[in-house]
């Protein structure tokens, strides 16, 4: 590397750990990104057509608000410069894009005022946690615009990141897309005691794609392919920061890592193949350690990633990058650049990577009263269902039409389509065996475990061993999972992660009793 450059970045170096780790720029008020990486006008739209940034502005770190302070929030407009110095409407939970990171133990109690400055409806969902369906963000819970509403709840589950975000009718992914979401990070005892690395040696990471307007703006709007697809930015956010870099010390490092993406799948590695080492997923922990090379991690899921820099000389860069993938419709096509990693000064590290994470119980299969079978990805079985595809212009949010199903039905917010018995245990099978498009499926207010995986990828995958509340279907893939019912009575979601198919009926509603 060059002397001047690595001037440069020793600057910055002294700038992040100058906030305590917490450099989060606020008000619009970010690190001005030098350089200007060039955009490929709005029209482009090809999944391949990417610009990657020079990645010499420092990541962002969200600051840190433990539930137990009791917070509040709000969803907010913004005007930032994200990209090419040029200020932009965004949305967040702060006062710029994304939210703070909320904190607490298990068995803590949270309390939340929060008030919606937008000029739309939204509500919060909270990705992961196991509570109450009223304090759940169901897209029927509404808040208007300059509306308040306290949640309030019981933290009572495993250690994990979880994360939150809007579920608003019909317009879910717009509102993520302009920058609404945070983590929620649940610990607890089992994991303190394995001592992973922790404070600036944790670094969570949300990654999202955007596409910019050739002023600098956010832009959002999804042609009809691009509902089918997902709709895709060229640029590569993580931390709400285009193409980032974050100095690193020579030890281990534990990336948080959130696909907060509306459609787009990372197919996550370091560059020149370095190890990572996969200790957790959606719900926490896994078992055991698991060494791996290459990570799917497709919208809404989350991993726990241990990277040891120990080896790396001094001055070296290190990505994180996305490998090109196959099997997944119109995604994977081509590889890219996520994040760089300067490893920029040298550190004892006493950790050892423990050998155990986490007991988990086998599933056992039998223990199920019931299946349920989804069919998804199909427009509700053949082309019959297609010719009768309604465009619903005056539909909520964006107007998408009504472009997918579940079990031949799109979304109906009054209509309940499952009622569950609370507290047993049921085995639900996602079917994409006729799709070509993938599909993350998630469930509101449950955790559950991957049974099997018959066709496409075959198996369960690394990282599919542990809880879980989103699961990835490529096209051809069956997957059954199994969970317990809430004990929580009341109205849950299943959905389509993938935003564009969530908002465009992919979404069913189910209720405990
Ligand atoms: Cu992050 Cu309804 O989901
Ligand atoms: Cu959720
Ligand atoms: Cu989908």
């Amino acid at each position: 590397m060059r002397r001047k450059e690595f001037l440069r970045l020793a600057g910055f170096a002294g700038a992040v750990s100058a906030l305590g780790g917490l450099g989060w720029m606020a008000n619009g008020c970010r690190t001005k990104s030098e350089g200007s990486p060039i955009q490929p006008p709005p029209s482009d739209t090809s999944t391949s057509g990417r610009a990657e940034g020079d990645f010499r502005t420092a990541l962002a770190i969200p600051p840190v608000m433990a539930v137990t302070s009791r917070p509040s929030f709000q969803s907010n407009i913004a005007r930032v410069a994200l990209i090419q110095g040029k200020a932009g409407e965004v949305y967040g939970y702060g006062g710029g894009i994304l939210g703070p990171t909320f904190t607490a133990k298990s068995g803590e109690k949270a309390t939340f005022a929060f008030t919606n400055r937008l000029r739309e409806p939204t509500n919060v969902h909270w990705h992961g946690l196991i509570i109450p369906p009223l304090m759940d963000g169901h897209p029927e819970q509404s808040i208007p615009a300059a509306g308040t509403f306290n949640f309030q709840f019981d933290i009572n589950q495993r250690a994990g990141l979880y994360w939150y975000h809007p579920h608003a009718m019909g317009s879910t992914a717009v509102q993520v897309f302009k920058g609404l979401g945070g983590l929620f990070m649940v610990t607890d005892e089992e994991e303190d005691a394995l001592k992973l690395p922790s404070g600036d040696r944790q670094i969570p990471l949300v990654l999202q794609d955007k596409r910019f307007g050739s002023d600098g703006s956010l832009h959002y709007a999804p042609t009809k392919d691009e509902v089918m697809t997902g709709y895709f930015g060229e640029s590569v956010l993580v931390n709400g920061v285009v193409s980032p870099f974050v100095p690193v010390a020579t030890g281990w490092y534990r990336l948080r890592v959130l696909n907060g993406s509306t459609a787009r799948i990372y197919n996550l590695t370091l560059s020149a193949g370095a190890e990572m080492t996969l200790v957790g997923s959606d719900a926490g922990l896994l078992a055991r350690p698991e060494k791996i090379r290459r990570l799917l991690l497709s919208p809404g899921e989350r991993a726990d990633i241990l990277v040891d820099f120990s080896t790396v000389g001094i001055g070296t860069d290190v990505f994180l990058m996305s490998d090109p993938f196959d099997g997944a419709g119109s995604q994977g096509k081509s590889g890219f650049k996520i994040l760089r990693f300067y490893v920029d000064r040298k550190v004892t590290d006493p950790f050892t990577l423990p050998s155990n994470l986490s007991t988990i119980a086998p599933a056992n299969p039998s223990s199920a009263t019931r299946t349920r079978i989804f069919e998804i990805g199909t427009q509700g079985g053949g082309m019959e269902n297609m010719k009768g595809m309604r465009m619903k212009g005056d539909s909520p949010g964006n107007g998408m039409a009504e472009m997918h199903t579940i079990n031949g039905k799109s979304y109906d917010l009054k209509r309940i389509d499952e009622v569950l018995k609370a507290g047993v245990t049921e085995r639900w099978v996602f079917d994409n065996s006729q799709g070509d498009e993938p599909h993350p499926m998630h469930i509101h207010g449950v955790h559950f475990r991957i049974l099997e995986r018959v066709g496409g990828r075959n198996g369960v995958q690394a990282g599919e061993t542990g809880w879980k509340d989103t699961v990835l279907l490529l096209p051809k893939e069956k997957v059954s999972v199994l969970f317990q019912t809430p004990t929580f009575p009341g109205k849950y979601v299943m959905h389509c992660h993938n935003l564009e198919h969530e908002d465009s009926g992919m979404m069913m509603n189910f209720e405990v009793r």
